[in-house]
């Protein structure tokens, strides 16, 4: 028996309502390229390896992080903390220094979120593309982490504070 097939509509229909319900990490991803600093706000992150310790990001080619993160040798993916809700909201206008909210340093000539829950500064190792995508894979030179820091979470469009979900589920 053949099994009916979603049109190419209904599949990113369920794609995008399956995708809605996935609580994803919030991170801002950071570089500097020609003097000007750079940065988008990214779910698509994930750890790659602990050998060499490395992650990667997901990056869509028509965003401005784009041609600088492929141009870049070293970049920043900060996890958001819930305390960071205001960079997240300012990453997300377009147009405006995006930096101008929150407490930026340099390091390794890129910016870094000081209040941030953890930072993994890379070094750009290698990019991959994927449809609309570009993979960036960064091997990690630096990190920092606040282990006090609740995550900032984004479920349902929305941004939710799971450090407060209770231990045992309700049934
Ligand atoms: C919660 C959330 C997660 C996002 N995750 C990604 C992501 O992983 N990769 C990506 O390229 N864009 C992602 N975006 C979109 C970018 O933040 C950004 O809006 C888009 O790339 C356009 O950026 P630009 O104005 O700098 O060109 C996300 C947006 C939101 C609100």
């Amino acid at each position: 028996m053949t099994e009916p097939r979603q049109t190419r509509e209904e599949l990113l229909d369920s794609f995008r309502m399956a995708m809605r319900h996935v609580a994803a990490t919030v991170y801002a991803v950071t570089t500097r390229h020609d003097g000007g600093r750079y940065g988008i706000l990214a779910t698509a992150v994930s750890s790659l390896s602990f050998d060499p310790p490395s992650l990667l990001v997901c990056v869509n080619r028509q965003a401005s992080l784009h041609a600088p993160l492929a141009n870049a040798e070293v970049f920043c993916v900060n996890v958001l903390g819930l305390s960071n809700r205001d960079v997240a909201e300012r990453f997300m206008v377009g147009g405006a220094d995006r930096f101008d909210v929150g407490e930026w340093v340099e390091r390794h000539g890129v910016p870094v979120l000081a209040t941030a829950q953890s930072s993994f500064i890379c070094r750009l190792a290698h990019a991959h593309e994927f449809g609309t995508h570009s993979i960036f894979i960064g091997e990690l030179i630096d990190a920092h982490h606040r282990a006090d820091a609740p995550p900032l979470t984004y479920y349902d469009r929305r941004y939710i504070d799971i450090s407060e979900a209770p231990e045992r589920s309700a049934d």
